[in-house]
């Protein structure tokens, strides 16, 4: 049983729908812990209702290995998803968590990826480049924004009519239905 802690900065979304997916039928894998640097993030209250456990840490917290590490072994995680997480990952996680930490972004990298492209700014760069498809990747994470080797990705047409608004609805609708699978066949099916 694989135990999985959550990093998500925002609504929350894909943490709800990830915590339901190993919830709802024994899939070799559990969410264990929600980690969120936002006090405000909508995720909270997701993951709270999902009777999931939540740490609200700051950057600086995230960032320091005395603090966070003990917090990852108390849970006993083995393998930390990205959902909406817009700090960088520090290099002593990527250490202990050699390819155990996966991210999920909202276009084809490495197109539309780096500083600054998370979210809607994706979705407007998107469109106004003219792209004919858009998609979601699931990569390793790596020491380098939006770089580590990628596992999976998945593209959806757009036409001419499409806004940032209704990419993201086409993007959401992907990661609701690829991410959590991708994430089970990822870590959970090798045990
Ligand atoms: C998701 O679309 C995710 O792909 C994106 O943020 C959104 C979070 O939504 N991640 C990035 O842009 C990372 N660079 P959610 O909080 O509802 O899950």
């Amino acid at each position: 049983m694989k135990r999985i802690a959550i990093f998500a900065s925002g609504n929350g979304s894909n943490a709800e729908n990830i915590i339901r997916h190993f919830q709802d039928a024994p899939r070799g894998g559990e969410v264990v812990l929600v980690v969120c640097n936002k006090p405000e993030a909508g995720v909270i209250g997701r993951a709270s209702r999902l009777n999931v456990p939540v740490e609200v840490l700051t950057g600086a917290e995230i960032r320091d290995p005395e603090r966070m590490l003990p917090v990852l072994e108390r849970y006993g995680v083995d393998v930390i998803v990205l959902a909406g997480f817009l700090l960088m990952i520090p290099s002593f996680l990527i250490e202990r968590y050699h390819e155990r930490i996966v991210n999920i972004h909202p276009s084809l990298l490495p197109k539309f990826g780096g500083k600054g492209m998370y979210g809607r700014h994706v979705h407007e760069a998107v469109v106004a480049a003219g792209e004919t498809e858009s998609g979601i990747t699931v990569h390793f994470v790596s020491d380098k924004c939006d770089e580590g080797r990628v596992i999976s990705q998945i593209s959806v047409a757009l036409t001419p009519e499409d806004t940032p608004e209704s990419v993201e609805e086409k993007i959401h609708a992907l990661e609701r239905l690829h991410f959590p699978r991708i994430i089970e066949e990822t870590f959970c099916r090798k045990c």
